[in-house]
């Protein structure tokens, strides 16, 4: 028997739980068999993930009554792309598909936010049930509803609101997750602390080595936690019309990076964001909104853990300023022309500011490029 914790998003008729413990997904059937239509599924998935858990997924459908076809992407977030959306589409309405089918996302966060947008738009909306692997899709992508491909011109530009019906994020598969992934997906758990929850992000200075090491009892109350973060953000704001977008903490100057980089392994999405957060605080510094021993703390916690807050290391890239602030004026967050940046007053005191001086944000640019 799993045991679990349950953080429940709050959104009327649209509201659903999020389940978190290990042993979930060898229990996945019997938790997700009342939500289904039908007593069939299509399991979305991806290459790296399959072999390491679509036989006990599927297994478990198959002994709640459930049977279950996959569909197995190409791993990476590259495949975020109009190509991969159409084929999968195509796919998903070969296998006959109807208005009663649920889908079910297994992986990491791109295998959610391409599965989420295909339910959105196939038959004008589908159901479907997060099952994330990954610690970056645990604690931020697959909960709150945002589902989404990449553009040439942007991250995550096409897409849509459409909230899971639930989500079972099973712990255990941290344990096979690459250490860089981890990392990446703990910048994201990090981000929670820093946005809000100074006590998070104490608790996180002393516990996190040993979330990263492996430790069961760190690694779920981290994910507890920031799905109860997360869950009391979105249920105020779903649709991000004010508190919503602090969750783009460090994202504006991440999304650029990972732009410039292609959306490829050259700079994974949580790493973009642990540098663009490290941003955040220094043009906070720079700004004189936020004392520089905060900053330097974010930094020396991000370096214990073994994440970059500069552009230097990054192999494989130079990095133009005046070319990443051009993809920053691509960014969803643009309004009337004007970017909103998510800046800070100090360790979980992060708030929304729209007059950033472009000499300001090209200065922290040059800083990062140049260590
Ligand atoms: N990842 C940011 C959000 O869900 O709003």
């Amino acid at each position: 028997m799993s045991s679990h914790d349950t953080v429940h998003v709050d959104l009327g008729d649209r509201s659903y739980d999020v389940l978190i413990g290990e042993g979930l997904l060898a229990a996945a059937g019997r938790h997700i068999k009342p939500f289904l239509k039908l007593d069939r599924t299509i399991i979305v998935t991806d290459r790296n993930i399959a072999p390491l858990y679509l036989e006990a997924l599927q297994h478990s459908l198959e002994q709640a009554g459930v049977a279950s076809e996959a569909v197995i992407l190409p791993p990476g977030d590259s495949t975020k792309d109009f190509a991969n959306l159409q084929d999968l589409l195509n796919t998903l309405l070969s296998y006959g598909i109807e208005r009663s089918t649920t889908l079910i996302a297994l992986g990491g966060g791109m295998v959610g936010d391409i599965t989420g947008f295909a339910a959105a738009i196939l038959l004008r909306g589908i159901d479907y049930i997060q099952i994330p692997t990954s610690l970056l899709a645990q604690v931020d992508s697959s909960v709150g509803g945002k589902t989404a491909i990449n553009a040439p011109h942007g991250k995550n530009l096409i897409g849509a609101f459409h909230q899971p019906r639930l989500v079972l994020a099973d712990t255990g598969a941290l344990d096979t997750l690459p250490q860089r992934e981890l990392l990446a997906g703990y910048a994201e758990v990090v981000k929670y602390g820093l946005i809000d929850d100074p006590e998070f992000f104490y608790w996180l200075e002393g516990h996190g080595a040993a979330l990263c090491d492996g430790n069961p009892a760190a690694r779920r109350h981290a994910v507890m936690t920031s799905c109860q973060a997360k869950a009391d953000i979105v249920a105020g704001d779903e649709r991000e019309s004010g508190r919503r977008a602090l969750l783009n903490f460090g994202h504006t100057f991440g999304h650029a990076l990972e732009a410039e980089s292609g959306f490829s392994d050259i700079l994974l999405h949580g790493e973009g964001v642990a540098i663009g957060m490290a941003m955040a605080f220094d043009i906070s510094v720079l700004m004189g909104l936020c004392s520089a021993e905060d900053a330097a703390r974010v930094h020396r916690h991000f370096g214990s853990i073994g994440l970059e807050t500069g552009l230097q290391p990054i192999q494989g890239m130079t990095w133009s300023p005046r070319v990443l602030l051009a993809h920053m004026g691509k960014d969803k967050k643009v309004k009337d022309g004007q970017l909103t940046f998510v800046l800070t007053r100090g360790i979980g005191q992060a708030f929304l500011n729209s007059d950033v001086r472009e000499e300001d944000i090209l200065t922290i640019l040059k800083e990062a490029a140049t260590g």
